[in-house]
């Protein structure tokens, strides 16, 4: 029997209903139950953590519209909804974005896969050059907005396959208007094929992606991964999960002048593969990066001066 959050009809008190969705969410395996219970609470009060926690040792008490609210949302949660999805929002570097079903969730280890594009983005701005950036497989938009918002002279454009997704990216330039919404141009289509952005080939500064990259064998063991987030996101294809990452490499080499920079993100395993795949003399000075966490998720490489024949020449 799930212990009660107040009674919904009369309310109740804030710090008992704290208590009690944490010792429900813990229960049901939630990694971070009293994060997660502070989110969600902050969420139906509208107040950010702090202020919640203050208003809990208060003594403050929930309506009964909130108590509803908040007993619903914990049992979506329980049932392993993705927190991100239950409060419509996720927040990525120094932005907020929009999410929800249909799209993929921007990940921590993604605000490094973005920081590395945003630091050589903002050393062609240091030169006196407006950058232009390129995002392949751009989800919700979070790493082409986030180099937008970061480095003001940028010109970004992203490339979105997934219709659902993009329609998400949409939103999220909207939401950014005025500002980083304003620089980022978005595509729909495959960031694999030689004719998306044919025009821009030999003059990009950055490219950066976060492409899907599980391998066929590698289910994802976080229900909130598995069940929501869009499986074009995450099977990369292949033996490896890394054909749509070669499609892209590919790409980025055609697009990128000589010394552009290519950063891609991929699974703790796959860093030596990404090297091995960004080999002189298409590419040269390969490093994989740790994430915040220390593990190695992002590998970097600059465009080499040999013409592309095709791939791997
Ligand atoms: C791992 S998600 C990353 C999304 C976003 N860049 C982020 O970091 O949050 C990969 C994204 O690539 C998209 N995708 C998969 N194959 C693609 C392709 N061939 N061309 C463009 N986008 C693709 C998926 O729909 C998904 O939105």
């Amino acid at each position: 029997m799930p212990e009660p959050l107040g009674d919904p009809p009369r309310g109740g008190d804030l710090g008992a209903a704290l208590r009690a969705v944490r010792a429900r969410l813990a229960a049901a395996g939630v990694p971070s139950p009293a994060a997660d219970a502070d989110l969600l609470a902050g969420h139906v009060l509208g107040l950010p953590p702090g202020q919640l926690r203050a208003a809990a040792l208060r003594g403050t008490a929930l309506t009964a519209a909130q108590a509803g609210s908040l007993a619903a949302l914990v049992e979506r949660r329980e049932a392993r909804t993705p927190l991100q999805h239950l409060l419509g929002r996720a927040p990525f570097r120094r932005l907020e974005l929009l999410v929800g079903p249909g799209v993929f969730v921007p990940r921590p280890e993604t605000e490094t896969t973005a920081g590395l594009a945003v630091q050589e983005a903002a050393a062609v701005a240091a030169g006196g050059r407006a950058p232009l950036v390129v995002d392949l497989c751009a989800g919700s938009g979070a790493v082409a907005l986030a180099v937008a918002d970061e480095v003001p002279s940028a010109r970004v454009v992203a490339v979105e396959l997934d219709p659902g997704a993009h329609a998400w990216a949409e939103r999220n330039l909207e939401a950014h208007r005025p500002g980083a919404g304003e620089r980022v141009r978005l595509l729909l289509g495959d960031a694999t094929s030689p004719q998306v952005l044919a025009e821009l080939d030999g003059e990009v500064d950055v490219v950066a992606s976060n492409p899907p990259y599980v391998p066929p064998g590698a289910v994802p063991r976080e229900p909130e991964v598995r069940d929501h987030d869009p499986a074009l996101a995450l099977w990369g294809g292949g033996e490896d999960g890394l054909d749509v990452p070669r499609g892209v490499l590919a790409r980025a080499a055609a697009l990128l002048r000589p010394g552009g920079l290519v950063v891609v993100e991929h699974a703790e395993v796959q860093g030596r593969a990404l090297r091995e795949l960004l080999a002189p003399p298409t590419w040269g000075g390969a490093r994989t990066h740790d994430d915040a966490g220390g593990r190695p998720r992002a590998t970097t490489a600059r465009r080499g001066r040999s013409p592309v024949t095709h791939w791997g020449s």
